[in-house]
């Protein structure tokens, strides 16, 4: 199953290739091109950044950090790792919240650590903890698929700390196992909401950059609208009819929404035309764009590339950023500096200074990238990959001020 992905999971051809095309290009032309091409390299190298690999075996043994100095207590055999107390050890509704976090963002993107075949390793402790620090921050999460048991630990963990949460579930499937991982991953949905019912799923999400995947891999590149996107897009409406008819027939109390999550320029539109809502990434970091342009990037980019777009649609999928943020460092030097500005702690807080609130008051839905820095992507694909965390690995805050906005 992992075949198919050599070529998106070794990031280094694209990052090259997608840059210099890039820079000639914008050498060459104006202000509406130069969007387009950024939106390639966006989607290009974000695959990689957002990339949650399948049959991706990654040890804590492996982690390479230099600045996470409590890593060692996320190896806790509870998998909780101390960084919330509970006033009643046997009750996780009962945590102790932190004055330093704020409910302030419309929603974050979340993988439980552990979460990738075959080893998994996750664990209901864990997930709860995850829970009690992103319910202080938001209301709204989003998975990224559902191997290794994550839906159910999530829906689990929301039931036990008690908080107000809803979650977008989601499937990560590939153009070429002949629906295998689809399959495994609905019937794990399935599982989980005859258990938990929908009351906290705000949706079910089917694809993560799968037509970045497809037209990337295996049409040579063509444009994600084109005859040959097409015939890529078919095999992911494939999946999303299954998801309609099989999460439709359930009997549930409400029947979930359905969508699809692509990188930023790669929606189709007969795959728009068939879900309730897009998510969308897009990353001024892997565009070059200077931390000071960063939160005004991703709204114009955003609303031109994705919103109006849906808009003409008679369907009028509703479009959410799906990813979006800044990375504090890179493991190796060469990658610290993607352009005009560094990967910091200090350029986090720049961003969120001028995103998070200014995307609240102007109504955009996002999913702020992300909860905590993540070890498995710094083991696998090293530079920025695993230091975009709000969190350290170990669940501490970064050097970092929340913005103080309240939202539901
Ligand atoms: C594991 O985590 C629990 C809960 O936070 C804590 O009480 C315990 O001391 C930790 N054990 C180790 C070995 O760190
Ligand atoms: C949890 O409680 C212990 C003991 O009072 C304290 O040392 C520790 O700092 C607390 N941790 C957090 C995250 O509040
Ligand atoms: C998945 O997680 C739920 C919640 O912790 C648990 O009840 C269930 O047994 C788990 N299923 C598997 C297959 O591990
Ligand atoms: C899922 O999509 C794949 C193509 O990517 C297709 O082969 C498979 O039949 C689909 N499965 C279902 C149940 O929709
Ligand atoms: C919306 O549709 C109109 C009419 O077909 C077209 O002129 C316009 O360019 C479209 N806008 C976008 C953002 O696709
Ligand atoms: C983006 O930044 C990288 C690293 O600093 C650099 O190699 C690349 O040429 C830059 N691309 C553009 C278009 O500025
Ligand atoms: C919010 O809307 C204003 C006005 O349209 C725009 O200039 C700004 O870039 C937007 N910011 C965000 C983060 O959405
Ligand atoms: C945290 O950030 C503040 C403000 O940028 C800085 O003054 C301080 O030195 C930082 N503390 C640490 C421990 O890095």
């Amino acid at each position: 199953m992992s075949s198919g992905y050599a070529n998106v999971e070794n990031g280094a051809p694209y990052r090259e290739n997608s840059s210099s095309y890039w820079l000639e290009q914008q050498e060459k032309k104006g202000r509406k091109s130069k969007y387009i091409v950024i939106g390639s390299l966006v989607a290009l190298v974000v695959l990689i950044a957002a990339g949650i690999a399948i049959g991706v075996t990654v040890s804590k043994n492996h982690h390479n950090s230099s600045s996470s100095s409590a890593i060692a207590s996320s190896s806790n055999s509870t998998g909780k790792t101390g960084a919330v107390n509970e006033t009643n050890p046997n009750d996780p509704s009962s945590f102790v919240k932190n004055d330093a976090l704020k409910h302030s963002f419309y929603g974050l993107a979340y993988t439980p650590e552990g979460s990738q075949l075959p080893a998994c390793g996750n664990s209901l402790a864990a997930v709860i903890e995850d829970i009690q620090l992103m319910s202080q921050l938001t209301s709204r999460i989003r998975l990224y698929g559902a191997d290794c048991n994550q839906s159910a630990l999530v829906l689990e963990a929301i039931k036990q700390t008690k908080v107000n949460m809803g979650v977008y579930l989601g499937i990560y499937n590939v153009p070429t196992d002949a629906g295998a991982a689809y399959v495994r991953q609905r019937d794990t949905i399935v599982d989980a909401l005859k258990t938990y019912g929908t009351d906290h799923v705000l949706g079910i999400t089917v694809g993560n950059e799968f037509m970045l995947n497809y037209v990337t891999n295996y049409a040579g590149g063509a444009d994600v609208n084109s005859a040959a996107g097409n015939v890529g897009a078919q095999l992911l409406i494939t999946n999303i009819t299954d998801a309609k008819s099989t999460f439709g027939g359930l009997g549930l109390s409400t029947t979930p929404t359905i969508g699809t999550a692509d990188a930023g320029s790669y929606f189709n539109t007969q795959v728009l035309e068939q879900v309730d809502y897009g998510m969308s990434n897009v990353h001024p970091w892997f565009a070059n764009v200077s931390i000071d342009q960063a939160a005004g990037w991703t709204a114009e980019f955003f609303q031109q590339t994705n919103v109006d777009v849906a808009n003409n649609l008679t369907n009028k999928p509703k479009m959410f950023i799906a990813e979006t943020g800044w990375p504090t460092k890179s493991s190796d030097a060469g990658n610290a500096n993607n352009g005009p500005s560094l990967a910091s702690v200090d350029n986090l807080q720049k961003f969120m200074d001028t995103f998070v609130c200014q995307a609240n008051q102007n109504g955009t839905g996002y999913f702020y990238f992300e909860y905590f820095d993540e070890t498995w992507k710094d083991a696998q694909f090293g530079g920025v990959e695993g230091w975009w965390g709000l969190f350290n690995a170990d669940k501490t805050l970064k050097n970092v001020t929340i913005p103080d906005c309240h939202i539901d």
